[in-house]
């Protein structure tokens, strides 16, 4: 008599970026989530695609040995393999999705192809309590700054996005013209709980409806900065923690205006936040107070399933197995993909 597991074990894979990713979920329990960081792209202040794409060459069998060990399963115990289709830098994805279709033609199991946006938001649905529907999330990573409203059937509907930079390009510009290094984020987000965030005010970009304008703040800040330096040389070193301070303020009530707009216009008050960017301290702390404000039932995902990460892939893979959605022929990687492709 053939075996049939009663568990749906799935492996993912997510390899959009710089961070080689693999988890496990059994039904609806991550059982494994690994990420190994590629440390080598700080020295060149941002990630070099073709670096990328070797390096995950070179870590993805050991991230995926550890995913399957720390999960006690074997290859031949999965239900099906997930990867990451898009959006990210192609020679990345090209990784993933490789590996990926050839575990799945060797064990004859299927291919689940996942859009990387969408396994953000998905990662509110990883640990209980889930948002109710309809659910407003702010996606806010180092690529994109989208307001989405989510459905019960999980369709996703994006109705404001960045005409430019995203809010993690935002905080990352400025901190490498602050020289903090690359990815900055998280460097300015710890200066700042020492600085003063009303120390410096800097404009805020007038955008129509729910999109978002970043690339201004870079160059006023660049701006503002290059006239300090001028008067006082130590300017930046002086005044670190202020800087940091006052341009997370102003990146996170921005963000936090548009939200709230949206979710009284439409009058949706299930709120969260994903994507990298959420990992930021400020925006977690103002969201909660808006909340409690506004009436809203908010949501933040854990930290490691802000960031990338391969969990929230496979809670997405889970959710198109049950609907049998699978990977077909034209299933490859899009550099390029909408959350609503
Ligand atoms: O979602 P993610 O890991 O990768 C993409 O899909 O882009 O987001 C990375 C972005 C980077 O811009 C990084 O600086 C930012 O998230 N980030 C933060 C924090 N942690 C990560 N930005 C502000 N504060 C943080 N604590
Ligand atoms: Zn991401």
């Amino acid at each position: 008599m053939e075996h049939k597991p009663s568990n749906i074990n799935i492996l993912a894979i997510e390899s959009s970026c710089d961070d080689t990713a693999a988890a496990v979920i059994v039904n609806d329990h991550i059982r494994s989530n690994i990420v190994s960081s590629q440390a080598g792209h700080h020295q060149f202040g941002g990630v070099v695609p073709e670096l990328a794409s070797r390096n995950h060459q070179q870590n993805m069998v050991p991230v995926v040995h550890a995913a399957l060990q720390e999960a006690q399963l074997n290859a031949t115990d999965l239900s099906a393999i997930a990867f990451t289709q898009g959006p990210g830098l192609m020679g990345s994805l090209l990784v993933g999705y490789s590996f990926a279709k050839s575990i799945a033609l060797a064990m004859n199991i299927p291919l689940i192809a996942v859009n990387h946006l969408q396994a953000h938001v998905f990662a509110h649905f990883i640990e209980k309590p889930y948002p109710k529907f309809p659910f407003l999330c702010l996606l806010v990573s180092g690529g994109h700054t989208q307001l989405i409203v989510v459905q019960e059937n999980f369709s996703m509907q994006v109705i404001g996005h960045s005409i430019d930079d995203a809010a993690g390009e935002a905080f990352d510009k400025t901190a490498k013209l602050l020289g903090l290094g690359y990815p900055g984020g998280p460097v300015l987000d710890r200066l700042a709980k020492k600085g003063n965030p009303d120390a410096f005010v800097f404009s805020k970009a007038r955008v129509e409806g729910y999109d978002y304008s970043f690339s201004g703040l870079k160059t006023s800040i660049l701006y503002f900065l290059r006239s300090e330096v001028e008067k006082n040389p130590d300017f930046i070193a002086q005044h670190l923690n202020d800087l940091c301070a006052s341009v997370q303020k102003n990146i996170v009530s921005y963000l936090m205006e548009k939200l709230t707009k949206a979710a009284n216009d439409l009058g949706i008050r299930h709120i969260g936040i994903a994507g990298g960017v959420s990992a930021n301290s400020l925006l977690r702390e103002v969201l909660q107070k808006e909340g409690m404000n506004n009436n809203w039932e908010t949501y933040i995902p854990a930290f490691e399933y802000c960031t990338d990460n391969a969990a929230m892939i496979a809670r997405a893979a889970q959710h198109l197995y049950h609907e049998k959605i699978f990977a077909t022929e034209e299933s490859v990687p899009f550099a390029k993909y909408k959350i609503d492709s």
